[in-house]
């Protein structure tokens, strides 16, 4: 159906059947019991009519289920509109892929692009037309519990990963073996202050365009079809009745012009966050921002056909908005079989498959971190004594929030991945999460005394992170803890791996254990992955996408800090100077920086050359780095680039990530990479909120994480 097809049908409609278009469901409306609930729900009476005239559902999958409410909306459509659905798909469907955070730790955009594109494959088949992702939103703040959803807290990390999963999403043409991508939350929503879900977010439009508009701008320019608004406040109004944001920003300055979906009753919150009287209003103000579906508010099901009838410009919008929407279903195909090719038998053969799993795990062995391995600790031997302790050695919560139809059940814990391959393996669990029993305690304590080397699994259940788990205390529980000094106290080498989906406070664990793995939540084959490393089956090369702070009292930390008028100088004079920017019971630097991530092999940097050291702001740096492997291990790293502007007219990040390959060396192998990296990618944020490239002095730094780096002077004119 072409655009043309669109309009006459649009012609065909009555306001009623318009608006209908602009609401969305959760699916209990068409079928008890069966919808997945994604936020409040509150009683509304919608009369049949109306349901059999909404635009999308959402919450809702499988085969047959989709197909029978589809076919049932259609039976009693008038102009048989086939409805949308929409899910949260987010790091996979049923093959679940490692959080979105750890394939930020990936640092592979090969490896966001397959996860997003299995997760569309597997979700096409059950049905899903739109899923919600990717999240876009910068991060800073461990205490949020939504960081697992995104990937992390760099602006150009970000945007290189937003682009990827859009494209992994949608494909080159969106046949039916991919889905509309929907990214959120515009805008901002990674910013909420003190890290409290749904808080208040104040940061200035400079800020805002410096480090978190570049992501959202990125997945855009990657083609995302559809764009979801955030809950929270941005320059002191709503997004989902900011103007500003959605009309000015987002559609004139990022040319986006699909559909903008409101979170899940993010309309009716208009009156909470008292910007609107009453639901009428907010109704007005949403349409007005330019906000083309209701999710769950029942605003726009409510007042827009009394609006319509009192002002012509209401009617306006709405036929924009129905417009998109509908042009978006002729994208997905929906007017040529409303079905999209979905079938049990398409689910039986596309869904888990050997591939997709196989894929799962590749991303997870991608991602998990190597925090530590003093005394090389690791890799074991499978024959080595090891004695497996911990809450989450046993479990198979490997697999994280919003993966809804992950299952939990049929996924294999570290203990039966590890015990495949270590025959000489005790195992006692010693605690549960939040909660030791003596007995437990002193069985763990008696196997680990008995073996070689201890490996505890240490960490969080998938239910405290995602959203609405903001935590003030971001160490492991205290019973863990407990039960690590106490394995301390056997003077045996103690391996840590922790499943977790944020950052946290590792201070302890780091003094107590002798290697730590972080392993996020690494997904369907995530214990496979982790058993690997433990194994040195595999090397692990994933890198920090967030700064993991010495103290929750650090928090918000971030690599990419401004100097301030009193930085401290790290020279010894630092401890005379009182009146510097830092704590005086803590240290300003952090427990692992951005970026970090050991390798079993010893890859370092031998040289870093700039082809040339005076350019045109238009122009490319070319940089050699030269890197040598001083190990007989194969492994990856990523060379990190980072840039520095000396002096400009608003204050500059110490560093600013601007480039970032994965590479692979061979075991003691040299070899020198180029990397071309456009000086667009130094642009700044004027006062007058333009974008450009400034000429001046500026620093390039080179290294394999952003603590160490290798600077060479350049000048741009
Ligand atoms: O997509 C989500 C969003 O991220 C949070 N609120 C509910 C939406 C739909 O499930």
């Amino acid at each position: 159906m072409s655009s043309e097809k669109v309009q006459k049908l649009m012609q065909q409609m009555t306001i009623e059947e318009k608006i209908g278009q602009l609401i969305q469901l959760s699916a209990d409306f068409f079928q008890d019991g069966q919808a997945v609930i994604t936020g409040p729900m509150k009683a509304s009476k919608l009369t049949l009519k109306t349901v059999y005239t909404v635009g999308s559902v959402l919450g809702i999958s499988g085969a047959s289920q989709v197909r029978k409410i589809q076919h049932d909306y259609l039976a009693n459509s008038r102009l048989k509109i086939p409805l949308m659905f929409m899910a949260d798909v987010v790091h996979g469907y049923q093959t679940i892929f490692p959080i979105p955070l750890a394939l930020g730790a990936s640092f592979n955009p090969e490896t966001m692009k397959i996860a997003s594109q299995v997760a569309a494959q597997e979700s096409a088949a059950g049905g899903i037309h739109v899923t919600f992702a990717p999240m876009v939103d910068l991060v800073r703040d461990p205490r949020w519990g939504r960081v697992m959803e995104s990937t992390g807290e760099d602006p150009y990390l970000n945007s290189v990963m937003a682009a990827a999963s859009v494209r992994g999403f949608q494909g080159e043409n969106l046949d039916n073996r991919h889905v509309a991508a929907c990214v959120k939350h515009f805008a901002g929503y990674g910013a909420p202050e003190a890290g409290r879900e749904y808080n208040t977010v104040d940061i200035s439009e400079w800020r805002f365009r410096e480090q978190y508009l570049p992501a959202y701008q990125a997945a855009i320019d990657a083609q995302a079809l559809l764009v979801m608004t955030s809950f929270n406040t941005l320059f002191g109004v709503p997004a989902t009745a900011n103007q500003h944001l959605m009309r000015d920003i987002l559609r004139k300055e990022l040319k986006f012009d699909g559909v903008l979906i409101s979170d899940w009753d993010a309309i009716a919150e208009l009156i909470n966050h008292s910007v609107a009287g009453d639901l009428q209003t907010a109704a007005d103000l949403a349409l007005k921002a330019g906000v083309d579906i209701d999710m769950m508010a029942f605003a726009y099901s409510k007042y827009l056909q009394k609006a319509a009838s009192l002002d012509a410009k209401t009617a306006e919008l709405i036929d924009e908005s129905t417009q998109r929407i509908l042009e978006l279903k002729d994208q997905l195909g929906l007017f040529d079989d409303p079905y999209r090719g979905v079938s049990e038998v398409r689910e039986h053969n596309e869904i888990k498959t050997s591939e997709n799993l196989k894929a799962a795990q590749t991303a997870a062995e991608e991602s998990v971190v190597l925090l530590k391995n003093q005394g090389h600790v690791l890799p074991l031997t499978n024959t080595t004594n090891v004695a497996l302790i911990g809450p989450v050695a046993d479990t198979g919560d490997l697999l994280g929030s919003w993966s809804w139809q992950g299952r939990t059940d049929e996924t294999t814990t570290i203990r039966e991945a590890l015990t495949a391959q270590m025959p000489h393996l005790k195992y006692a669990m010693g605690s549960h999460y939040r909660a030791i029993n003596l007995a437990d305690m002193k069985n763990a304590i008696n196997i680990a005394r008995q073996q070689d080397v201890i490996v505890a699994v240490w960490g969080l259940p998938s239910s405290e992170s995602g959203e609405a788990t903001s935590l003030t205390d971001i160490k492991l529980p205290a019973e863990q803890l407990q039960l690590l000094h106490e394995l301390a106290k056997l003077n045996k080498p103690i391996v840590s791996v922790i499943i977790a989906g944020r950052p946290l406070d590792l201070t302890e664990v780091t003094a107590l254990s002798d290697a730590i793995l972080f392993a996020w939540f690494p997904g369907s084959k995530g214990a496979n992955a982790v058993s690997r490393i433990l194994l040195g089956q595999v090397n692990p090369s994933g890198k920090l996408p967030m700064t993991f702070p010495r103290s929750v009292g650090q928090v918000p930390i971030y690599y990419n800090h401004y100097r301030t008028g009193r930085p401290i100088t790290n020279t010894p004079e630092d401890a005379e100077n009182k009146y510097q920017s830092k704590y005086i019971d803590e240290l300003n630097s952090p427990l692992y920086p951005f970026g970090f991530g050991l390798s079993y092999a010893e890859i370092m940097i031998d040289s870093v050359k700039l082809a040339a050291t005076t350019i045109a702001t238009t122009d490319q740096l070319q940089v050699k780095v030269t890197l040598t492997n001083h190990s007989a291990v194969a492994g990856k790293t990523v060379i990190e680039t980072y840039a520095h502007q000396n002096v400009a007219e608003t204050v500059r990040p110490v560093e600013s990530l601007i480039d970032f390959e994965k590479v692979s060396l061979n075991g003691n192998e040299s070899k020198t990479f180029t990397l071309t990296i456009p000086c667009s990618r130094l642009a700044n944020i004027h006062l007058d909120l333009s974008k450009q490239v400034d000429a001046g002095q500026y620093s390039l730094l080179v290294g394999l994480d952003s603590a160490n780096l290798i600077t060479v002077p350049f000048t741009l004119e």
